[in-house]
Order: C-alpha cells, then sequence, then structure tokens
C-alpha cells in the first residue's frame, strides 16, 4: 500500500513521524513539494513528488493535510483513479466537496490529533473504509462514527486535546508557584491527566460511580469540584464545545 501526502505541515509531519515509528517503509511513501516536505524526505528519506498530481499517481491513498480553506482546490484537477482512497484531515470539510474534485477516488474524513508522533492518536473516521485500518492503527486506536453529522461533534474533540493541554499546564504553573521543581510539576500534572484517561478508558463502571468513588464527603476533591462548578466550569466547557461545533458547521 502506497501512501501519499498533500499538504506536508504541522499535522501531518507528526503523523509521518507515527509512521515511521511504527515501522512503515519512508520509500512507500511520497511527499509533496512543499511546506515540510522537502525537509522531511531529506532527513528520513520519503520519496519527493514534484507536484501534486505525482503523488496522486504514486499513491492507492492520499492523506490530504492542507488548510480546510485549500482543501477542495488542492485536489481538484488530479489524475485520480478506481480503488483510491482520499483521506482528508481537514477540519470541517464534508466529503460533498471533495467528492466531486477527487471523482472516483472514495472520500473518507479522519481527525487525527499530534500525539499520532507517539501512536497515541484516538483517530475518528467516517465513513470507515477498510483500505486505511493498517495507517490509523499505526497511529494510534481508530473510532468509527455511522454518520457524517457525529463525526463533525466527534470532532471538537480535536480541540478537547488542547484544552486539556491548557489544564496541565495550569495545573503545573501552580504547582511551580509552590515550590515545586517546574519539571516534577510538569510530569505530575501531565501523567495525572493520562491516569484519569485511563481509568475511565479502561474500566467499565459508569463514569460517575469512578468519579464518585474519588469524591470522600468533605474531602479535597469534592471541595475541588464544589468550587469549580461554582465558578461554572460545565457550562462554560459545553459553551466552548458549542462554540467549536458551530465553526466547523459554517465551513459546510
Ligand atoms: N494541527 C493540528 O493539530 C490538526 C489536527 C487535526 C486536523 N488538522 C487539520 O489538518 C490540516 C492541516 O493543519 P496544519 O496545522 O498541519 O496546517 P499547516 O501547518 O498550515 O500545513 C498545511 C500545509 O499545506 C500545504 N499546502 C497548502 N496548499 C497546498 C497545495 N495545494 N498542495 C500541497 N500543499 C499545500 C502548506 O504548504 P505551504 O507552507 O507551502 O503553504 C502547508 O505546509 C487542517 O485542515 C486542519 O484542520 C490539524
Amino acid at each position: 500500500m502506497k501512501l501519499g501526502v498533500i499538504g506536508v505541515g504541522h499535522l501531518a509531519e507528526t503523523i509521518l513521524r507515527g509512521l515511521l515509528r511504527a515501522g512503515l517503509r519512508p520509500e512507500d511513501i511520497c511527499l509533496s513539494p512543499r511546506g515540510h516536505g522537502p525537509q522531511m524526505a531529506k532527513e528520513h528519506g520519503f520519496l519527493l513528488a514534484d507536484d501534486n498530481a505525482a503523488v496522486v499517481a504514486a499513491s492507492d491513498l492520499v492523506l490530504l493535510a492542507v488548510r480546510p480553506g485549500d482543501a477542495e482546490e488542492a485536489v481538484n484537477g488530479l489524475p485520480w483513479r478506481e480503488n483510491q482512497v482520499l483521506m482528508s484531515a481537514c477540519a470541517g470539510v464534508p466529503t460533498a466537496r471533495l467528492a466531486g474534485p477527487s471523482a472516483p477516488a472514495r472520500v473518507v474524513r479522519i481527525m487525527p490529533i499530534t500525539a499520532s508522533e507517539l501512536g497515541a492518536s484516538p483517530t475518528i473516521v467516517y465513513p470507515m473504509d477498510p483500505a486505511i485500518s493498517p495507517f490509523l492503527d499505526a497511529i494510534g486506536t481508530t473510532m468509527a462514527l455511522d454518520t457524517e453529522e457525529q463525526f463533525e461533534a466527534a470532532t471538537v474533540s480535536a480541540a478537547i486535546y488542547g484544552w486539556a493541554q491548557d489544564l496541565i499546564r495550569t495545573s503545573a504553573e501552580w504547582g511551580a508557584s509552590r515550590g515545586l521543581d517546574p519539571a516534577l510539576a510538569r510530569q505530575l500534572a501531565a501523567q495525572t491527566f493520562v491516569a484519569a484517561g485511563r481509568i475511565q478508558s479502561e474500566q467499565e463502571a459508569p463514569m460517575g460511580d469512578i468519579l464518585a468513588s474519588l469524591c470522600t464527603p468533605g474531602g479535597i476533591t469534592a471541595a475541588g469540584l464544589e468550587r469549580l462548578e461554582q465558578e461554572g466550569i460545565h457550562p462554560a466547557w459545553k459553551g466552548a464545545c458549542e462554540l467549536v461545533l458551530d465553526m466547523l458547521s459554517t465551513k459546510k
């Protein structure tokens, strides 16, 4: 399976690093010549195409990772074939906008995050296509959505990934301000979020029960949660999710 990449920017670079980490061969991956393409080819041995048409001609599967506003133009007029898959990571760009310009290739939407570099991206996909499984498995775990509307709502998670990092940074900076070594405070905050995620991911008990088991009446977790609720954390968080979903939906 030959992979091509159109749009070798920040996201694509992390994906390419994840693919190398998973053992994919750089000579099976062909990059478009813009952005980080030339540098990544020089550093890691990826093939560098002369233009986007050469990327499509050389590939069975093509990752599109240009900015959303550039997506249609980037795929238009290229030599797409039957049995090819165009895998778009462009946030908020519906399949209907890419299907015409990339016919007769099949269009699949994915939303990886930069943890692809670590093989740790929870990547949503719509519609699922068996041809892309080996690629998505190499960068993390795959979560297939049943409808494009669900895919759009699930895309908000890519922004939550950044908000979680902001909470980790806030926690680490607070710890350092209270005398912790900054490097230790960073690791402590980050690993605490990893642990919280793993418990909710790997245990089967209802999410509320897992949380309730931490909240001893009169204890520190309960007291802090009560303060966060008084400050309106839940409506603020859900409001941010709605804002992002509105932004994604207006790109249609
Ligand atoms: N960043 C993330 O964490 C993340 C996460 C999930 C999804 N995404 C999605 O991934 C896409 C890329 O985001 P990004 O942050 O990686 O953006 P970026 O760093 O700006 O990368 C976009 C790249 O596309 C290249 N490009 C633009 N038009 C092109 C064309 N016609 N042919 C070939 N290359 C072209 C640009 O090259 P030049 O520099 O030459 O213009 C640039 O290198 C976006 O649609 C975004 O929604 C990003």
